[in-house]
């Protein structure tokens, strides 16, 4: 949470225009194993998130699955959020970006 407070803040609701929700996400809760490659590779394409868009790079976050799994697992399941959970065997498939 200390990193990524700094732009989507510590209730989770972000910025609305600026940056999207992780509380009550609808992208976040429709997409766990993204999320997890979202948190491992950085995010920089037009998204949808609860009716608001939002295209601004998100950087890299963490610098291996287990630690991707894990904010994930957090995220899912802080602000009230029942998100459920990812595991790593979920994400075996996501591809760590070589560029980073
Ligand atoms: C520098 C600002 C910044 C930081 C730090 C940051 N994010 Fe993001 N995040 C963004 C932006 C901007 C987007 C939208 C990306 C896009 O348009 O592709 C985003 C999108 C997301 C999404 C998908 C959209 C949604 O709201 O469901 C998730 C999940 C996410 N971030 C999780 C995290 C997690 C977990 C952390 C901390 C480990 C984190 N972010 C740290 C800026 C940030």
């Amino acid at each position: 949470m200390a990193k990524c407070i700094v732009c989507h803040q510590a209730n989770g609701e972000g910025i609305p225009g600026a940056f999207p929700p992780l509380k009550n996400s609808d992208y976040l809760f429709a997409d766990k194993v993204r999320a997890v490659a979202q948190a491992l590779n950085g995010s920089n394409h037009e998204i949808v998130v609860n009716g608001v868009k939002y295209n601004a790079p998100m950087p890299q976050q963490v610098g291996t699955k287990e630690e991707a799994v894990a904010v994930i697992n957090y995220v899912l399941n802080t602000w009230g959020n029942k998100g459920g959970t990812v595991t790593l065997e979920d994400v075996k498939d996501v591809v760590i970006d070589p560029r980073i």
